[in-house]
């Protein structure tokens, strides 16, 4: 896979005015080429995902809709529908212009309970309504102490893809737990490794799995952003903290090119 995706995943930060005004520095630097250029005209040579939280889809949307940057949702419900105070579907979110949700991120299953299970329902509802799911997947620390690292990452990849990912409609971000909002890293090494078993993994399971992105999340900064971004099988960067500064989400979307 080339083309990396750079995914701002802002959590639950920014009123109106801070996120119209992040989107928009982010927008200028784009457009004065901080980003390397890529093949087509005006383009740049990776993917651009903003996922602000759900009061910003809507005037980001004006923001970027035509300017090449996506939109994603941090979550979805897995009804198109219904009786579900306070959730937000996939097909809503598409409706504002999305073309991506993140589903499954470390803090909806460590906060709000939700199980593989729930995740896979959340990554077919976001297929249903023509989005691209991002199902987070990750190791605690104790599972890294107790050498579960792997067997818990694959445990978590298995039971939150659906039936008919593929890589089209499908990303799968590997962040470690520890390493969110921690400034910690794992080594290069063991991200190589879990991103070739998570490759791996998905043989058989999602269609054209060698091409299905695989994100590298946590803890991603501008000065770790080459080096993360050069191992194989990173296919790109979910980031947090560093996606709430233009310039620091700008830098590590030009070691991406
Ligand atoms: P972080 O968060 O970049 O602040 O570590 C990453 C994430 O939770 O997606």
């Amino acid at each position: 896979m080339s083309r990396k995706l750079i995914a701002g995943n802002w959590k639950m930060n920014c009123l109106k005015g801070s996120g119209i005004a992040l989107t928009r520095s982010i927008l200028e630097g784009v457009q004065a080429g901080v980003v390397p250029a890529g093949d087509t005209p005006g383009g740049v040579a990776c993917d651009l995902l903003l996922c602000p939280p759900a009061t910003l889809l809507y005037p980001i949307a004006e923001i970027i809709a035509r300017n090449g940057i996506a939109l994603g949702g941090q979550d979805c419900h897995a009804r198109p529908s219904g009786a579900h105070t306070g959730d937000v579907s996939a097909e809503m979110l598409a409706d504002l212009g999305c073309s991506h949700v993140i589903v499954g991120h470390s803090e909806r299953r460590q906060f709000h309970g939700e199980t593989d299970e729930m995740v896979r329902a959340k990554a077919e509802a976001a297929h249903r309504a023509g989005l691209t799911a991002i199902i987070c997947i990750g190791e605690t620390l104790a599972d890294r102490d107790a050498g579960r690292t792997l067997e818990v990452v694959r445990g978590h990849l298995l039971g939150s893809l659906p039936a008919g990912a593929h890589a089209g409609n499908t990303v799968i971000a590997y962040e470690p737990l520890w390493a969110i909002g921690t400034g910690l890293t794992p080594s290069l090494e063991d991200v190589a490794v879990v991103h070739a078993m998570i490759r791996q993994g998905m043989d058989g399971v999602v269609a054209q799995s060698p091409q299905t992105r695989i994100l590298y999340g946590g803890s991603v900064r501008p000065d770790n952003a080459a080096a993360l971004l050069r191992v194989p099988h990173v296919d790109g960067a979910l980031i947090g903290g560093a996606s709430l500064a233009a310039a620091d989400f700008l830098a590590i979307a030009a070691h991406a090119a």
